[in-house]
């Protein structure tokens, strides 16, 4: 059984995805940080993260790189989003998630293209969204939590430049597939929202 979870930055995917592997005992991979472990090998090698062919050498990363804290950077997530434009950084990426989903059992995995690109035939697919104000108030009280100082109207604005370079760029965009169901957390708790993706799943895989 193959999850896919999809949607923007900050819109709950990654806590729904998590708690998703939980409920069922799968593994569990966050694509994104594959995007940013590019994103902050780029920005070490004091490259450009427009530049395709600086991003595509930073690709052969190790797992290891996964545990860096600095990938949770607001940094790291707007490289990030610069290098998933480029069309050779995700077909180089490919292959590591399409493994991942391969495994025996099954996997959870979250991004932004897993419904449409990495994982078409997955038994059930979310597409998880919220508000662009309550996103950002989100990652601002989780930024607040880390002891960082920055106002409200930073994040929003990063957030909806993130929604804008994410769902315009031709490769893959972010987009919902048509088999996907929507969750909108916009005025949900994160319990609420977990209960809500474990029913939209269980609704996915009786009628399959
Ligand atoms: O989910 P996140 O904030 O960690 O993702 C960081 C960036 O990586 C995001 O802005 C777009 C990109 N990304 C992507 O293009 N495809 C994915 N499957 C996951 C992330």
């Amino acid at each position: 059984m193959v999850i896919a979870v999809d949607g923007p930055a900050a819109s709950g995917k990654g806590t729904i995805a998590r708690a998703l592997a939980t409920h069922y005992g799968l593994p569990h991979l966050d694509t994104g940080l594959l995007y940013r472990a590019v994103g902050i090998g780029v920005l070490r090698a004091d490259a450009d993260p427009a530049d395709e062919a600086a991003a595509l050498a930073e690709c052969g990363f190790s797992d290891a790189l996964f545990h860096d804290p600095a990938l949770k950077s607001e940094a790291a997530g707007r490289a990030a989003s610069m290098v998933s434009a480029h069309p050779q950084v995700r077909a180089a990426l490919l292959a590591r998630q399409r493994d991942f989903a391969a495994q025996a059992g099954g996997a959870v995995l979250d991004g932004r293209d897993i419904g449409t690109v990495i994982a078409p035939d997955a038994s059930a697919k979310l597409f998880v969204t919220a508000s662009a104000p309550i996103r950002a108030d989100r990652r601002h009280r989780e930024l607040v939590k880390l002891g960082l100082d920055v106002q409200f109207e930073h994040v929003l604005h990063d957030i909806q430049a993130r929604d804008e370079r994410d769902s315009s760029r031709s490769a893959a965009p972010l987009v919902m597939a048509d088999d996907a169901a929507l969750l909108d957390t916009t005025d949900m708790g994160i319990d609420d929202a977990v209960q809500r993706a474990v029913a939209l799943v269980e609704a996915r895989i009786r009628t399959a």
